[in-house]
């Protein structure tokens, strides 16, 4: 026999010489949901280790985080004055502006501060914009979402994150960042967002599930591989400097695909209900939590993520895993 490949794993040494796939801490994004008040934290009974945060324990918490290389972080609002114009979301004294401007006062460029934009937080009925005859309106929707934008790279945001799926929401943002002298504030598109029940428990993190309907008119259809490719170029051609696929777990061809067609960096999101899982069942004592965590990220990273947002990273690093 010429061919044996078990030559090369045959002990530790030589199994980590030919390893193809690497994780580093850089690589991840941890996930924060921030409410109003002060010293809120408010453990998420579906997410394990998972909080809400006011203003004044994100800090402390962030801080802890950093110590230990978590120096990404995303942020969520979850706003407590709903309107159907969701204005609350995009006023500088709003929630995620607010914490911005304290998080960048406190640790400056030692920590990475994406924001999540999409007003579904914001409005009355929970969906991700503006509503008119039971659909959500495009145009204006994008209108709304540029100007939440804008708002948080006033604050300090080094990135925004729009998760609405409203068409031409990236060229809208981009035009406004620029306009206003944002010229550096990067835009990492959830390009390939899918209609996904894998959301589940977020939400209820972020309070905002659609009070009638689905997302369906908006969100992508889990069917459609070769349509996530266009969505994803069409973001790319607007102006997105990150590319983002989420969920992630059931998703793993299309950052494959995608990997094949751009060289942007691509993102995903390892989102809530594939936290939950396998917290639920480690909890259970029926897996092994380090092992499936750990298989799972470098999954992630030999489909083509290079920037993995994920809940799992504090448990990740306080424990070692890296
Ligand atoms: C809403 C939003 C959702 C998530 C991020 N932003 C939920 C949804 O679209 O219904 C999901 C994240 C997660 O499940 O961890 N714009
Ligand atoms: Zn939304």
């Amino acid at each position: 026999m010429v061919h044996r490949p078990r030559r090369l794993r045959k002990n530790p040494l030589v199994r980590e010489m030919v390893a193809e796939t690497r994780l580093s801490k850089d690589m991840f994004i941890y996930p924060y949901f921030i409410v109003p008040g002060k010293n809120v934290i408010h453990p998420l009974e579906a997410m394990p280790g998972i909080s809400h945060f006011s203003e004044d324990t994100l800090l402390k918490d962030v801080e802890k985080g950093l110590k230990l290389g978590v120096n990404k972080i995303m942020l969520f609002g979850v706003g407590d004055e709903k309107s159907d114009d969701a204005a609350s979301a995009y006023h500088d004294h709003s929630l995620v502006p607010s914490a911005v401007r304290l998080l960048k006062k406190n640790f400056g460029e030692d920590l990475y501060v994406v924001t999540d934009v999409c007003v579904c937080s914001y409005t009355t009925h929970g969906h991700c914009g503006i509503m008119k005859d039971d659909y959500v309106q495009n145009d204006p929707t994008v209108e709304v979402i540029a100007k939440m934008g804008l708002a948080h790279a006033e604050a300090g945001a080094d990135m925004l994150a729009p998760s609405d799926m409203m068409d031409g929401r990236i060229s809208a943002m981009r035009h406004l960042l620029d306009g206003q002298g944002f010229v550096n504030t990067a835009i990492m598109s959830h390009a390939t967002k899918f209609a996904s029940a894998y959301y589940g428990p977020f939400r209820e993190a972020a309070d905002c599930a659609p009070s009638k309907g689905d997302r369906k008119a908006y969100q992508m259809d889990f069917r459609n591989g070769n349509e996530a490719l266009r969505e994803a170029l069409l973001d790319e051609s607007e102006g997105a400097d990150v590319l983002m696929v989420k969920p992630a777990l059931a998703y793993l061809d299309v950052m494959h695909n995608l990997k094949q067609h751009t060289d942007l960096p691509i993102a995903c999101y390892n989102v809530s209900g594939e936290y939950s899982m396998v917290k639920a069942a480690a909890e259970k004592g029926w897996i092994d939590e380090q092992k499936v965590v750990m298989e799972t990220m470098h999954a992630f990273a030999r489909a083509g993520a290079s920037i993995i947002t994920t809940y799992h990273i504090r448990d990740m690093v306080e424990k070692n895993w890296l």
